[in-house]
């Protein structure tokens, strides 16, 4: 198994309660040691009757800890030391009675034990029937845990193990957890640590009628990458995106809209804020005059003529506005004269950075996940070499914090 990755180091305490979803603590185990992170099990006595140590013990390849009076540990007050011996406690599955348990300060088992002698940040993955989690007393322990400055990840709305419920109580993902894990680890400095960000990406779909409409090959491959890296660099950030199929990035805010119309409304309602990224591929134009019902296709008649009108230009919009964000970031995807019309673009658009690319069908760049941009400013342009769009992100994040935070 791999042992370099974002949780390199890291020592997590997972402590397993009784619930059937336990058995996804055993891939969550897999997950985090894949990422580097050296897991030490605890189990509650219930949990033994969901899975066994001997699973537990093997797929973390640690000593699984069970008892709180284990004469080998507690020769040196082995729960004080596991407590202590960590950088995270992660409670998945937490059930009602530990739940209930750590809000009320009680601690008769190993795992409550180690919930009250620890100092180290504490992440809960509840998982029970949802009757049991709406309970009023639930509730009440899951709102005190909060107070007292305990996370939380999930439940989430789905099945159940009983046959024919549903509702919210499902454990979240074992690799949403290792997220959550990843981001509450996460030291790296916060350059952009209360700047607020508003970023567009995808496409636009602007009706003809209630099934057609027109739209463009953006994937929001790169607009999502920079959204998620400027959350990752401490920026509260709005992402105002157009129909796409990839997952909302952690940590951002997310504006999901079909129209540019109704992105720029999204954009304005998003102001004040101090960086605006406008990745989107804003469809220039849209049907002047929706039809309200299906266009039907008659025989021997001609096809219908489609009027178009012009859309706003958002970036435009925002660039002038009263209300301007300190740093404007436009992109223009070109299949010709790529730096000559961004360059052009700049002070057409009120921008103080336009992102570059070309978009000609060969590159691949639409809906690829490689991009090779040129950053045009008003003194000069930075031609970068062919990177993931990840990279392109953290690059352009760097920029934006030293623009914002020049030393
Ligand atoms: O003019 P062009 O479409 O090439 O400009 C591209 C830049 O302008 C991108 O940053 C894009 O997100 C933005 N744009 C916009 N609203 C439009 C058209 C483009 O925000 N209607």
């Amino acid at each position: 198994m791999a042992k370099t990755g974002a949780l390199t180091g890291k020592r997590v305490l997972l402590i397993i309660a009784g619930g059937i979803a336990a058995y996804k603590s055993l891939d969550l185990i897999r997950r985090l040691r894949e990422r580097g992170a050296r897991v030490i099990p605890v189990m509650t006595r219930a949990a033994t009757e969901f899975i066994t140590p001997l699973a537990v013990g093997a797929l973390a390849a640690e000593k699984v800890h069970l008892e709180l009076f284990d004469r080998d540990d507690e020769i040196d007050v082995g729960h004080i030391r596991l407590a202590r011996d960590c950088d995270l406690v992660v409670v998945a599955p937490a059930t009602a009675d530990l739940i209930g348990k750590m809000a009320n300060g009680l601690a008769n088992d190993l795992a409550s034990t180690v919930l009250l002698a620890t100092e180290r940040p504490v992440l809960i993955a509840p998982a029970m029937n949802p009757t049991m989690w709406s309970n009023p007393a639930v509730s009440r322990n899951a709102s005190q845990l909060l107070i007292d400055g305990a996370h939380f990840i999930g439940p989430v709305s789905g099945e159940m193990a009983e046959k024919g419920e549903a509702g919210v109580g499902r454990m979240a993902e074992p690799l949403d957890i290792v997220a959550e894990i990843e981001t509450l680890l996460d030291n790296r400095p916060k350059p952009l640590a209360g700047r607020r960000a508003i970023v567009t990406s995808g496409p636009t779909h602007e009706p003809i009628d209630p099934v057609r409409y027109i739209a463009n090959r953006s994937s929001g491959a790169q607009g999502h990458a920079i959204a998620a890296a400027l959350a990752n660099a401490g920026a509260d950030v709005t992402l105002i995106s157009g129909p796409v199929t990839l997952p909302d990035p952690r940590g951002v805010k997310m504006v999901k809209v079909e129209r540019a119309v109704e992105m720029r409304d999204a954009a304005l309602n998003a102001l004040p804020a101090d960086i605006a990224v406008m990745v989107a591929a804003v469809a220039d134009w849209r049907v002047d005059a929706e039809a309200s019902e299906k266009i039907k296709k008659s025989p021997g008649e001609a096809p219908p003529a489609l009027a178009l009108t012009e859309n706003p230009d958002i970036l435009k919009t925002i660039g002038h506005h009263e209300k301007r964000p300190k740093l404007v970031i436009g992109f223009a995807a070109e299949t010709n004269d790529v730096e000559d019309n961004a360059r052009a673009k700049l002070a057409r658009k009120g921008a103080d950075l336009i992102v570059a690319n070309d978009v000609s069908p060969e590159t691949g760049i639409m809906g690829g996940s490689r991009n090779t941009v040129s950053i045009i400013a008003a003194d000069g342009v930075d031609r970068w070499p062919e990177m993931d769009k990840a990279e392109v992100a953290e690059r352009l994040v760097a920029l934006i914090s030293e623009r914002l935070n020049p030393l």
